[in-house]
């Protein structure tokens, strides 16, 4: 694969490249050398504050970043690793504060896409990566989506993104697990997934300590969108964000649409919400949406 001796190359340099995974594209360097660490800031001109999150080849280089490789840690990286999945652990001293915005967690994450994986372990570290678009934008899953945003990045080309929205980002503590962000691994999985560890869990939906990755407008696409109930609603010079049903497919072809619906003569966008929405597997799709649309 010549193209992945050119990423790892730019990666060994210092420098970012566009980097495909399941979820959404992310915009990857080495979490080693502060100056690639920087560069992903500048780059996506986003604030400090945010933490990213580190992508690693497997379960041992993970327990590499951690203090704390818990069994509830371990029951869940082995039940939805590689995958879309992040969890926030305990921070050892020696990462860059920079990854952790100066908390004293880190959100690592092992990526269920055959290049990234190849990627990462060719390279051997782990990589710091957010979602590879302009802060607040609507996030990448094609490569032409990350050189729409960064023109004369290098993109290492996997296609599609097949599960389309960013990972649940969660934190075991104790006998909880907090979801910070909501993801393809729904609150339900989880909750039926822990019924097989020997201790009984219990999940539940917080505020991030975090909150950044939670700021309300997110995601968003270059018109307004009107998230609305009923055809009477419908704003004017509008298109219409259709979505199949399935929740796995409207996950995958979520951004695709916000991003084709960006483009055009039309003034706005508007997404018809039905009851079949309210469906525990709808529920992070409707989360990007309702922090992607106009209030
Ligand atoms: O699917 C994904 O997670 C994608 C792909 C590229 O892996 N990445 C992604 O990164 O969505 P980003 O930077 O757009 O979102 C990272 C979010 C932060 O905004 C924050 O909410 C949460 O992950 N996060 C990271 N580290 C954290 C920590 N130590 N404590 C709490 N939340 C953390
Ligand atoms: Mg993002």
């Amino acid at each position: 694969m010549p193209h992945l001796q050119t990423a790892l190359k730019i990666l060994k340099n210092g420098d970012v490249i566009g980097m495909p995974t399941e979820t959404v594209y992310g915009l990857a360097g080495d979490i080693t050398q502060e100056v690639a660490l920087r560069k992903i800031f500048e780059t996506k001109e986003r604030p400090f504050f945010d933490p990213l999150i580190v992508h690693v080849a497997d379960i041992e280089q993970a327990k590499t970043l951690t203090t704390e490789w818990s069994e509830l840690a371990d029951f869940l990286a082995k039940n939805f690793w590689p995958g879309p999945m992040t969890m926030v652990l305990p921070k050892i001293k020696a990462l860059n504060p920079l990854i952790t915005a100066g908390l004293d967690s880190v959100g690592i994450r092992c990526p269920n896409h055959p290049v990234a994986l190849e990627l990462l372990k060719q390279y051997g570290k782990p990589l710091a990566a957010p979602s590879a678009n302009k802060f607040k934008k609507t996030s990448p899953t094609l490569p032409a989506h990350v050189k729409n945003d960064f023109p004369d990045l290098f993109v290492l080309d996997g296609g599609a993104c097949e599960v389309g929205i960013e990972s649940t980002v969660l934190a075991p503590i104790g006998n909880e697990i907090h979801i910070y962000r909501l993801g393809m691994i729904t609150e339900e999985i989880l909750k039926t997934s822990v019924k097989k560890f020997p201790r009984k869990i219990s999940v539940n939906i917080t505020q991030s300590p975090a909150a950044p990755g939670q700021l309300e407008d997110h995601y968003m696409p270059r018109k307004p969108l009107y998230i609305i109930e009923g055809k009477t609603q419908i704003p004017k010079n509008a298109k219409e964000l259709i979505l199949p049903e399935s929740a796995t497919l409207a996950a995958r072809l979520l951004y695709q649409r916000l991003h084709e619906l960006s483009i055009g003569s039309h003034e706005n966008i508007y997404f018809l919400r039905k009851s079949l929405h309210r469906h525990d597997q709808w529920h992070p799709i409707m989360d990007r949406l309702i922090k992607a649309s106009t209030k």
